[in-house]
């Protein structure tokens, strides 16, 4: 999987489909090629470059004509010394000069995956064919190691990256910027950017751009990893389809501020970064201290977009989730929030419990305002005393009265914020992170609290736990509502200030690490307003996120198909709300709402007692469908077959990870007066299989179904429909 070839030069990393080649010379680390698998090579890495004159680039010292690290593709660029393009790190020296120049020192290759200390990252099982290149870089004059680590996930098609900086001199330095991964690709003026941008309600949606000279970027400054923003970028190939062509895809396991980029440079190669945002930060390094950057998971396709993205999500389903809930269908739910918003007490709360339990829910949760006189979103967050005027009998009681109905029980909680007007602000005002004496911005009437802060992780630490003691709560909604503003932590002296929003995020990850160890048991959900912190990160504490506060049908098409181009749709909580929708004010039928939203992890959010009995009959087969092929979109292959984003349909594919069943969501959004032709067309059946079609009894091969299809006619407006398909099984 990882070999190094010591007279070609070559590091070798290969998975399944794809390699990874770096070469060595005159100890300087080159970028020489990713992308489908090469079996064997023959020159040696000298060879493959095309060196020319470096004309107004300085030369590297003691390296020959043509190879100046300005023009070279390079594999963990540094500035200045001669490189004058995007550096992958940034270091500033005690002396006040940031010049660094790596050069090789040792490497080491391991079997497995070591751990990154207080960071999420992909993980390793016993028997996973994981392999570790670490390759130890050094400055001398700065004095300064800096180990780039290459996990090579040979079955996921992807290879995790991560680096670490060790100031090995006497003297501090300040780390200014420093990326998870970087690496030059040459002849790349015909590539393409995609990346997943986006606002509340209108998260992740799909861009994809020409590359140009220059720097094209995408970053977040919000102390989170943003609805605006994912931390994920494609590279593409001009000819790059859903289905065909070269995809390469990098993703920040990280839910803090982040950039990432390309640079093409005037002879044609792109420098592809993503790591920690060099904006507004600075880490301190004492001497013997070291900086580990987040991991960045890369992943190849020469099977275009889908391909790269069932990588992903494997690889996310089975080695960034964690815990019990990684493996077994999670419960339905019903959330309150859209039922009832504020305005509810034990009463609503017990009657929309028992018609849940009539249609086959699972799960009952109760969202914001369980706690203080919050009866909006004014205040009383920090506190969460339960409102004893909605559940005069507490928390633990209304818990036990939706068990004995035969629910579980959850909560939503938003832990990392608090109101002026709290017991917690007026005993600690100095935990909310603030700039001594200048007044804070509120947002959404919060302040946040100083989560760079070890006292105020420990403290929020134990509430939680108590809060989880109190009653018996089996899940969850782990909400955030605003970004940063004014960083600065009183904890911290004036030099490390430039760490706040950085130590916030390992804040955050201490505490989840704690919370969702020692309650194993308790099924935990992302939110920030929806999807502000969709990312790897937050699923490696929490298996599922709640996609985005929009729950309008044809909308949530759209972004969970943006969000599957990285993250698998059993990481999406997705929940049929009502009509008129709340947000959009838009009707769509209930049988497309709960089509939709099937694809994810399923609940409901509404006042179920406001159901005809009609639509109860239909909640009660949705749920039953769910619990019978739920599990083939959640460990099935997907294949997005038409986008909503370029037309009305939307059409994702899913193959049972047995292959035996193969199930096909068909959404369509508007009906067309005397409507053109059109055929769904499947893809990557066998196609000598029969396979019989379940709602008609029709029998047809793999062949068919992936060259004439099947004929769609757009008749009806808001046309939806699941097909299934089974394979026959030849005794
Ligand atoms: C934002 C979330 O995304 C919503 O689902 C809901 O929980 C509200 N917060 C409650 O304040």
């Amino acid at each position: 999987m990882i070999t190094f070839d010591g007279e070609k030069g070559i590091f070798k990393l290969d998975t399944e489909d794809s390699s990874y080649l770096i070469a060595l010379y005159n100890n300087v680390l080159y970028h020489l090629y990713w992308g489908k698998k090469i079996p064997e090579i023959k020159r040696s890495a000298d060879a493959m470059f095309s060196l020319k004159g470096s004309s107004f680039s300085a030369l590297d010292i003691g390296v020959k004509w043509g190879r100046s690290a300005d023009i070279m593709p390079m594999e963990y660029p540094t500035y200045g010394a001669p490189d004058l393009r995007t550096p992958a790190m940034h270091l500033r020296y005690a002396n006040g000069s940031s010049a660094t120049a790596l050069r090789y020192s040792s490497h080491t290759v391991i079997k497995g995956k070591p751990k990154l200390y207080g960071l999420p990252a992909t993980y390793t099982e016993r028997g996973d064919n994981v392999e570790t290149l670490s390759i130890t870089l050094t400055d001398e004059f700065n004095n300064i190691d800096v180990v780039l680590n290459y996990s090579v996930w040979y079955d996921y098609n992807a290879i995790a990256r991560s680096t670490i900086i060790k100031n090995k001199g006497k003297e501090p330095l300040s780390v200014l910027s420093a990326c998870s991964t970087s690496f030059d690709i040459t002849d790349a003026a015909s590539f393409e950017m995609l990346n997943l941008y986006g606002v509340w309600g209108r998260e992740r949606t799909i861009e994809r751009m020409p590359l140009r000279h220059g720097i094209q970027m995408i970053d977040s400054k919000r102390g989170s990893s943003s609805h605006n923003q994912n931390p994920f970028l494609a590279l593409l190939s001009n000819n790059c389809t859903e289905l065909t062509g070269d995809a390469y895809g990098i993703n920040l396991v990280f839910s803090g501020n982040f950039a990432g980029g390309v640079e093409l440079d005037g002879y044609n190669t792109a420098r592809v970064f993503m790591g920690v945002n060099p904006f507004d930060f600075g880490y301190k390094l004492a001497p013997g201290e070291e900086f580990t950057t987040p991991e960045a998971v890369m992943v190849y396709s020469n099977q275009g977009l889908s391909g790269m993205s069932r990588s992903y999500h494997s690889l996310y389903r089975n080695r960034i989730c964690r815990g019990k809930f990684r493996d077994i269908e999670r419960p339905v739910l019903i959330n309150n929030w859209e039922a009832t918003y504020y305005d509810f007490n034990e009463e609503k709360i017990i009657n929309i419990a028992k018609k849940a339990k009539e249609i086959g829910i699972e799960l009952l949760v109760i969202d914001d305002g369980w706690f203080g006189e919050r009866n909006s979103d004014a205040g009383y967050m920090g506190d969460w005393n339960v409102n004893i005027k909605k559940f005069p009998r507490g928390l633990s009681n209304i818990a036990e009265q939706i068990n004995a109905l035969g629910l579980k029980f959850g909560l939503w909680i938003e832990p990392e914020v608090v109101s002026y007007d709290s017991d917690l602000y007026r005993l600690h005002p100095d935990w909310c992170m603030h700039i001594k004496g200048r007044k804070s911005c509120l947002g959404r009437n919060e302040l946040i609290l100083d989560l760079s802060r070890e006292d105020v992780c420990d403290y929020l630490i134990s509430r939680i736990c108590g809060i989880l003691d109190s009653a018996n709560i089996e899940y969850i909604k782990w909400d955030m509502n605003r970004n940063m503003s004014e960083i600065g932590s009183e904890a911290l002296p004036a030099d490390k200030q430039s760490e706040v929003a950085y130590r916030y995020v390992l804040g955050l990850y201490r505490i989840l690490e704690t919370v969702t160890a020692k309650y194993p048991n308790v099924l935990f959900e992302g939110c920030s307003g929806g999807g502000g912190r969709f990312d790897a990160g937050m699923l490696y504490y929490m298996p599922q996120i709640w996609t985005s506060d929009v729950t309008d049908a044809e909308e949530r098409l759209k972004i969970q198909y943006g969000t599957s181009i990285v993250y698998p749709f059993s990481s999406m909580g997705a929940h049929v709300a009502a009509v008129p929708n709340h947000q959009l004010k838009r009707s769509t039928p209930f049988s497309m709402r709960g089509n939709a939203a099937v694809m994810g992890q399923f609940g409901y959010e509404l006042d179920l007692n406001m159901l005809n009995a009609e639509e109860i009959e239909m909640a009660k087969l949705q749920v039953g469908f769910y619990k019978k092929y739920g599990h083939i979109m959640h460990t099935g292959d997907c294949y997005r077959i038409s986008s909503p984003f370029d037309s009305d349909l939307s059409v994702i594919q899913f193959i049972a990870s047995d292959k035996n069943t193969v199930l096909l969501n068909i959404c369509c959004k508007q009906a067309l007066p005397n409507a053109p032709f059109k055929r769904i067309v499947l893809t990557d059946l066998e196609s000598d299989a029969v396979y019989v079609r379940e709602d008609t009894g029709e029998q047809l091969t793999g062949g068919e179904l992936c060259t004439i299809g099947i004929p769609f006619v757009n008749g009806d407006e808001h046309f939806s429909n699941i097909l299934i398909f089974n394979k026959l099984i030849k005794n």
